[in-house]
This record gives C-alpha cells, sequence and structure tokens, in this order.
C-alpha cells in the first residue's frame, strides 16, 4: 500500500533466497483485485516455477461435510453454459511436437456475441437470481470482456438480482448450500465443470439431463449428461432418467409445457418410490426403470 509495488525488490531477493515461503492471503478491497494477484501470488507461482499445486481433501469427521444436512438437499438450479466457445473452440497447437521444446497453445476464445447472448438467455431463464461465475482475477481479458457484458445485460433485467462469483468459490458454495442457486452463468469449460459436480449433487451422472439449444432458431440437441458407459452396456443397469429427462426438456423446448412436467413428475413419482436403478438406490433394471415412468405417465 505505501511504495506501490506489489512486492518491492528487497523482499523478492529475500524470497528468492528461502527455502519455503509460509503465505498468508492476498487481496484488499482498495487494491484492484487483478493487478494485485498477478504482481504477488501468481508471479509468485510463475517465477519461481512452483509448477504442482497440492490441494489435498480429506475429511477428519462425518459432522463436518455439508452433504450431511437435510437442509441443503432442496436444490433446483440452472446451469446455462456457453456452448460454442472458450477453451473449446480448438484454436491453437503444438509446436516442436515430439521434442523437449514443445510448446502447446490452446486459445480461450470469448465474443462480444457470443458472450452477450449467453448472458441474455441467463437472466431471461432466471426466476430470482443470475450468478456469473468467471475467473476474471486470474483470466483478466476473457474474464473483463464477461464482467463489462453482464453489467450491461443485468441492467436490462432490473428485475432479476444478480451476483458473481469466482468459478472456485462458485464450486465451493456448490457444496455448502446448493439451494442458494437459482441461475448459474459461465463460460464452456467452467460450465462442463460444474454440471458435473451439479450432476452429483442430485444424484449422479445417471440422472442429469442437458440441452444444447439455440434461441433463435429454435434448434435443440437434448442429452443426458453422461457419455456412453461402455463398461457397463448391455448389461440392464445404466439409468435411464437422464436419458428421459433429457426428452422432457426436449418437448418443453418444442412447447408441449404439459407433457413435459408430466415427464418431469412421473421420473420424480419413480424415484421416491425407489422405482430406480441400483446407482440411486434401487434394484430395477434398466427398462424396468423405464416402465415404472411410463406406467406412471400413462396412469
Ligand atoms: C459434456 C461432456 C463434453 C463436454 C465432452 C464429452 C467433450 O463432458 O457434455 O459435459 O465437455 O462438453
Ligand atoms: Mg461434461
Amino acid at each position: 500500500m505505501r511504495t506501490g509495488e506489489p512486492i518491492p525488490a528487497q523482499v523478492w531477493s529475500d524470497l528468492e533466497k528461502a527455502d519455503a515461503i509460509l503465505f498468508g492471503a492476498v487481496g484488499d478491497p482498495r487494491l484492484d483485485d487483478a493487478a494485485y494477484l498477478a504482481g504477488v501470488l501468481l508471479r509468485l507461482r510463475f517465477e519461481l516455477d512452483l509448477y504442482v499445486n497440492l490441494r489435498p481433501a480429506k475429511l477428519f469427521d462425518d459432522r463436518l461435510s455439508p452433504l450431511r444436512r437435510e437442509d441443503r438437499r432442496k436444490m433446483d438450479l440452472l446451469i446455462v453454459r456457453e456452448n460454442t466457445e472458450g477453451l473449446y473452440v480448438g484454436m491453437g497447437g503444438r509446436f516442436k511436437k515430439g521434442t523437449e521444446h514443445e510448446v502447446a497453445i490452446q486459445e480461450d476464445l470469448n465474443t462480444y456475441a457470443g458472450v452477450t447472448r449467453t448472458l441474455e438467455y441467463a437472466f431471461g431463464a432466471a426466476n430470482r437470481e443470475v450468478v456469473m461465475v468467471d475467473k476474471s482475477n486470474a483470466m483478466t481479458h476473457a474474464g473483463g470482456l464477461w464482467q463489462q457484458q453482464w453489467k450491461a445485460v443485468s441492467k436490462k433485467h432490473p428485475k432479476v438480482k444478480t451476483r458473481h462469483l469466482y468459478v472456485d468459490a462458485a464450486a465451493m458454495q456448490l457444496v455448502r448450500d446448493p439451494t442458494q442457486f437459482d441461475v448459474i452463468v459461465t463460460g464452456n469449460l467452467f460450465g462442463d465443470i460444474l454440471s458435473d459436480l451439479t450432476a452429483e449433487l442430485i444424484g449422479g451422472m445417471g440422472i442429469a439431463p442437458s440441452g444444447n439449444v439455440n434461441p433463435e432458431t429454435k434448434r435443440g440437441l437434448f442429452e443426458p449428461v453422461h457419455g456412453t458407459a461402455p463398461d457397463i452396456a448391455g448389461r440392464g443397469v445404466v439409468n435411464p432418467i437422464g436419458a428421459i429427462l433429457s426428452a422432457s426438456m426436449m418437448v418443453r423446448h418444442l412447447g408441449h409445457t404439459e407433457m413435459a412436467t408430466a415427464i418431469e413428475g412421473a421420473v420424480e413419482s419413480a424415484i421416491r418410490a425407489g422405482e430406480c436403478t441400483r446407482d440411486v438406490g434401487g434394484s430395477l433394471s434398466t427398462s424396468e426403470c423405464g416402465d415404472a415412468v411410463a406406467k406412471r405417465l400413462r396412469d
């Protein structure tokens, strides 16, 4: 604060000589978060080449885990994940491939239009609040665009409350109390990661549905979040609910709101009755579970 230098030269040379550094925490509301982080913590990591970050997670006592709490389980949230940009575009390359001097670059592409339309969708989908998730303290260019457009779009939706979380804090909050969230909007990679976390919070990958939509063209692709699970294929143990709920999202997208609600209701009732597959505590096979849902739809 006194000198304006994040780490004064004398301190830096002491740090360089140290066998180990015990670090407190960085940040002060009076300072630019990103610049300060880059000048202190990220500088230390990069320039001292501290290339492995270890984060042990050992539970010392059952009672400390928030997942045990009944009141933290009534969750119903939507992740709106930007789906066509970010680190997924495949821009970049491998230079000097196959040598020990290889350089691999993976570009994080964020466009004004792509970010804005995703944010618009999120605000339109919210019932009470949009939480915008990024990593703008460490990834300032992409984060800056998300921040700028988030503020602009939120002004157009004064009735929707809004809040920002860095992605690491969002992951923590999702486990601490997932009931606090309504809509989370974020970029492609963070959305991918957080949606596996939320899938597990609702009963696992077997249950989680997803939709890939374009609200302008009305195109949509609906799929369970899980993959093909080749290791258990053909044994009748796969949970069909992720796929069934994806179909429910699809008919909702097509305008059949009542049908969508009915499918969801049938799934909820089957799960509550324990008429489901083993991964979610039942004893039914894939087709029996499908039948249990279908039967309720017919009734
Ligand atoms: C998902 C999947 C995909 C993704 C993989 C298979 C590329 O994990 O749909 O979440 O990362 O988008
Ligand atoms: Mg994924």
